[in-house]
């Protein structure tokens, strides 16, 4: 948000010194309300709408229109109250050295996550934001040992950074993870059937039948069809490979899923779409989330607890509510004011 605020300032002051004209192709609506004096909606190869962005964002007259502009992430999680801890982080430490020369000398440290602590209760969504290269995926990557931290992660009552790969195997089923990228992160010679019951498959779960049976199961769940298990990922569009990614990690029944920038490949309708999914598998089974975003808005909208990371620390960590009421440090305000409050004149 704060590079996107920089980049959109930029491209104002060239406009206005040149007096040039700008033409914005995006599906950020929020964008556009901060840079576009007139907007044009588009739907199936026709503008359906035009206007000035003020009058077309306050009273929109195409139902299409109408549709995009309410799906704006809005609303906040209620709150949960008393919930146990799951899983507690504590002086997380992820440093990568740079190796360079002849004799592989190590030339720098990039202290990617760096003495970084905190606590997640069961069934909560806690949200990481932060700028890019802040270390949020390395965090999560970490909690999933999918690379190799230093310090502690208790997650019920065991240290997971100090387990043995043996002790650690039974954990993997539940914490499951949704990778960045929906268009590199499934396999392309794999069907979708075989994407999604692949972790049934590794754990030993169940016959060849039942597992068939799961894998329908999970892609109803959803809100995909049974009978495109036998297809292949590329002849599904971003917003289907995310509910099949999803469906991947869900049908393990995870207690703990780290979801990292999972609508952000998404168009306003079918992000409304994810956010809605995420909330009704969390209500069903109590997964707790670990929700890294650079979309403040869609933080927002599903975090209970939030952690603001700047190179590699937690600079703030709190209940979302507070958070996003009364930011104390200041690049969390900066942050913030980058995402809320910057508007087109
Ligand atoms: N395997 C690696 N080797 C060396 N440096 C790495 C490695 N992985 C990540 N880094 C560095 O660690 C820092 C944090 O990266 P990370 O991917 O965690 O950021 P991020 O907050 O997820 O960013 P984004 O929002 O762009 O996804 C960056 O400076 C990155 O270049
Ligand atoms: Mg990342």
């Amino acid at each position: 948000m704060t590079i996107q605020a920089q980049i959109l300032a930029l491209i104002k002051e060239i406009q206005e010194e040149l007096g040039m004209a700008l033409l914005l192709i995006t599906h950020d609506l929020n964008m556009v309300e901060k840079i576009a004096g007139q907007v044009h909606i588009m739907r199936q190869g026709r503008i359906v709408e035009q206007g000035p962005t003020a009058e077309v964002f306050a009273n929109p007259r195409h139902d299409y229109t109408r549709h995009l502009l309410n799906s704006v992430p809005h609303g906040v999680p209620e709150p949960k109250g008393a919930l146990p801890l799951l899983l507690a982080a504590s002086r997380v430490r992820c440093h990568f050295p740079i190796k360079a020369g002849f004799l592989r000398k190590t030339v720098k440290l990039i202290k990617a996550v760096d003495e970084v602590s905190f606590a997640i209760r069961q069934g909560t969504t806690f949200g990481v934001v932060g700028e890019s290269g802040s270390g949020k995926s390395t965090l999560g990557m970490c909690i999933l040992k999918l690379v190799q931290g230093k310090g502690e992660i208790t997650y019920q009552g065991k240290n997971l950074l100090a387990l043995s790969n043996r002790q650690w195997r039974p954990l993997r089923r539940e914490l499951q993870v949704v990778f960045q990228d929906p268009f590199s992160s499934l396999s392309p010679r794999l069907t979708v059937g075989q994407i999604v019951g692949e972790g049934l498959g590794v754990h030993g779960i169940g016959s060849r039948q039942e597992r068939k049976g799961l894998v329908e199961e999970a892609l109803l769940e959803v809100g995909l069809t049974p009978e495109m298990a036998e297809r292949y990922p590329h002849e599904f569009s971003g917003g289907q490979r995310q509910r099949i990614a999803i469906a991947r990690a869900v049908i393990m029944k995870p207690r703990f899923l780290v979801l990292d920038e999972p609508t952000s490949a998404l168009d306003m309708t079918i992000q409304a779409q994810m956010i809605e999914l995420l909330r009704n598998l969390q209500a069903r089974y109590g997964i707790t989330y670990f929700f890294i975003s650079h979309d403040l808005r869609v933080v927002k909208a599903l975090a209970d607890d939030v952690a603001v990371m700047q190179e590699g620390r937690v600079v703030e960590c709190g209940p979302a509510a507070r958070i996003f009421a009364n930011p104390q440090h200041p690049y969390t305000q900066k942050l913030f004011a980058a995402a809320f409050n910057l508007r087109a004149d």
